[in-house]
């Protein structure tokens, strides 16, 4: 059993029994509102996750992340929750420029 734990949400931990989702998609199953303006096309960076620890537990980044890491919309720390396939563990948080305002976050 996969765990993510969704640090600034009060350390939210979350579960996944498969190796074939997209953290995205995780997210939405256990009911937790992520931004994803595009629809996960791989199209914007708004879905982007800051990931805490885990890094090596996603498959690689796509050439979506590719590109955006080369001009400088994603970091080297960060991935976009709609192209990374969870395969492990992960600790994220959700970044400061795209938390939804009905959500309340823990900082
Ligand atoms: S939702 Fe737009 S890139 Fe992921």
């Amino acid at each position: 059993m996969i765990k993510i734990t969704i640090n600034n949400l009060s350390s939210k931990s979350i579960h996944c029994n498969s190796k074939t989702k997209s953290l995205l998609k995780v997210l939405q199953e256990n009911y937790i509102d992520w931004m994803h303006a595009c629809g996960g096309k791989g199209r914007c960076t708004t879905c982007k996750a800051i990931i805490v620890d885990g890094m090596n537990n996603m498959t690689p980044k796509t050439v979506f992340e590719e590109n955006y890491q080369r001009v400088g919309r994603l970091d080297n720390n960060e991935r976009l929750s709609c192209q990374a396939i969870v395969e492990g563990d992960l600790v994220i948080e959700v970044p400061e420029l795209y938390k939804l305002p009905h959500i309340e976050y823990s900082r």
